[in-house]
């Protein structure tokens, strides 16, 4: 990429990446929602990355990310190339800077799903094309923008900073990301978490142990498993202090008239959240993991077309 600065001279033009989430101003993210409505309405109207190659590299497991990257990159032209760390020669030792250097030569972006956030931010600085977070231990941006389009869309005449969402459970890279991005966005966010388990207060919202607290007068209450990929060896205890921020139809009754169960899935039902709210009415979780591919072509359109 180039631009041209006032003397005339070519200047290489910086790649926009999307780490954390919060690369975003608030007009972008907003215009960013706007686009992803109007992709969901007509998914094969434009096709901004024909002609170019997208890397996705999957260190940990995936159903809704890869499946939603990989068919949304395809309705945008794009071409998605699939990447697993033991079949590159990064398993063999081969440093982050080179193989940065060897990707910038043959796409035009990556995404990672990974533990190390600093893996990210390494491709980002070696490399010369946009990095963008598909999921890392502290940060999961492209499931926050598939949530702020679901309330979007579930709540069509108000705006996002006219709503409030609630997040209970344990305080992990989602629940940050929905911090920070629906600060970006506005929104109202309360996090209800047992001790121990509280997201730090720098990413903004509220913080509260009790769930019933947190969800008063809130449109969306949200739930994440309680034991996420990593945390497997300190399962039982996770279950037993978590075990009070279940969502049920008793918890969503405590919120405001009208709101909306969301769940960035995989689910645990009887544990995070009851069989009945998952697949009930109050629900808007199915719209949400629909959401991740709309959402990520208008966020891929921004990074590579924008
Ligand atoms: N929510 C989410 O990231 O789902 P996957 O782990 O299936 O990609």
């Amino acid at each position: 990429m180039q631009a041209s600065c006032p003397s005339g001279a070519i200047l290489p033009r910086l790649p926009r990446h999307f780490l954390t989430g919060t690369e975003l101003s608030g007009a972008q993210l907003d215009a960013l929602l706007n686009r992803a409505l109007e992709m969901k309405a007509q998914p094969r109207a434009s096709r901004p990355l024909e002609g170019r190659s997208v890397a996705l590299l999957f260190e940990k497991p995936s159903t809704r990310t890869r499946l939603s990257y990989e068919i949304g990159i395809s309705e945008l032209g794009g071409y998605p190339v699939l990447l697993r760390p033991d079949e590159m020669q990064l398993s063999r030792g081969e440093s982050v800077r080179d193989t940065a250097l060897v990707l910038s030569r043959h796409v035009d972006a990556i995404g990672v799903r990974t533990g190390p956030d600093a893996l990210l931010a390494e491709l980002a600085a070696e490399g010369s094309i946009p990095v963008f977070n598909m999921l890392t231990a502290l940060h999961h941006p492209s499931q926050a923008l598939a949530d702020l389009l679901t309330l979007r869309e579930a709540f069509p005449d108000r705006p996002l900073a006219e709503l409030k969402l609630a997040y209970v459970g344990d305080g992990n890279n989602v629940a940050r990301s929905l911090c920070l991005l629906g600060g970006i966005a506005g929104l109202d966010v309360a996090v209800a978490s047992p001790p121990g388990y509280a997201l730090e207060p720098e990413a903004g919202g509220a913080r509260t142990t009790d769930p019933f607290e947190a969800v008063a007068g809130a449109h969306a209450v949200y739930a994440d498993v309680w034991v996420s990929m990593g945390d497997e060896a300190t399962a039982d205890a996770r279950r037993a202090a978590l075990a009070p921020y279940r969502i049920d139809d008793a918890l969503l009754d405590g919120a405001a008239p009208g709101a909306i169960a969301l769940h960035c899935l995989p689910a645990h039902p009887g544990e995070e959240i009851t069989a009945e709210v998952l697949y009930g009415s109050r629900q808007r979780i199915w719209d949400q993991a629909e959401n991740r591919r709309h959402a990520q072509k208008a966020l891929l359109e921004f990074l590579l077309a924008g």
